[in-house]
């Protein structure tokens, strides 16, 4: 049985919530216990969140309430994980890296750096973080037909989205799937991902220190 925390990342568009569904599915079907989870979350701190971006709050107000729905989330998923399952979350601490790292330009120094230290101590590192790949673009032309769209979704502050997850994925937990192909080719390859790289060694035995 695998055990361990899986996190799903890509700009609007990327494919994450399908593929992540398709993965829990696969891996549920190969025996594992999989908790699967996402971000904004759908509780009342959730809901915080998408007021917060509807109404337009203004960037630091949103990078908060994202790390408070967060520090919640992160309860729930600790849980989970000492259950001895394995936790897959739709986005996750890189969202608010590359999204708030881009809202934040200009009000904070290096935004990204503010909100990884305003994080640290208290998030759950994820074993594996699967970056889902594809140009604004297309991005953009997926979530076109979306009965709700939302102010994230435009080109240039996307492209700067893209950017930042760029950067992100050159950490050694990351591995990045072209998100171009069709939800199964990609959740296929992100299935494998995950066996391969939650080895025996890595899996978080329950009742290990988080
Ligand atoms: P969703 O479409 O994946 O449900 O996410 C809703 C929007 O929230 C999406 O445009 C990305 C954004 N978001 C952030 O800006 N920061 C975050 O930390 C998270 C989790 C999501």
């Amino acid at each position: 049985m695998l055990a361990g925390f899986v996190t799903f990342e890509g700009i609007d568009g990327a494919g994450k919530t399908t593929v992540s569904r398709l993965v829990a599915e696969f891996l549920r079907a190969k025996g594992h216990a999989v908790f699967l989870t996402s971000e904004p979350t759908k509780t009342w701190l959730g809901d915080a969140v998408r007021h917060a971006y509807d109404d337009d709050v203004g960037a630091v107000a949103e990078s908060f309430l994202f790390l408070a729905d967060r520090a919640a989330h992160v309860e729930e998923i600790r849980s989970h994980l000492e259950n001895g399952e394995l936790v897959l979350c739709d986005r996750y601490a890189d969202s608010t890296y590359a999204y708030q790292g881009a809202r934040l330009k200009g009000i904070v120094k290096d935004p990204i750096r503010f909100l990884q230290q305003a994080s640290k101590g208290w998030t759950l590192e994820p074993d594996l973080t699967v970056l889902l790949r594809v140009t604004p673009n297309l991005g953009l032309k997926r979530i076109q037909g979306r009965p709700t769209r939302i102010r994230f979704e435009e080109l240039p502050f996307l492209k700067e989205v893209a950017a930042n997850y760029d950067g992100l994925s050159r950490s050694r937990r990351f591995v990045v799937l072209d998100g171009a192909r069709t939800a199964e080719v990609v959740a296929r390859e992100a299935t494998m991902a995950i066996e391969n790289r939650l080895t025996p060694r890595r899996r978080r035995g329950a009742g290990s220190p988080p």
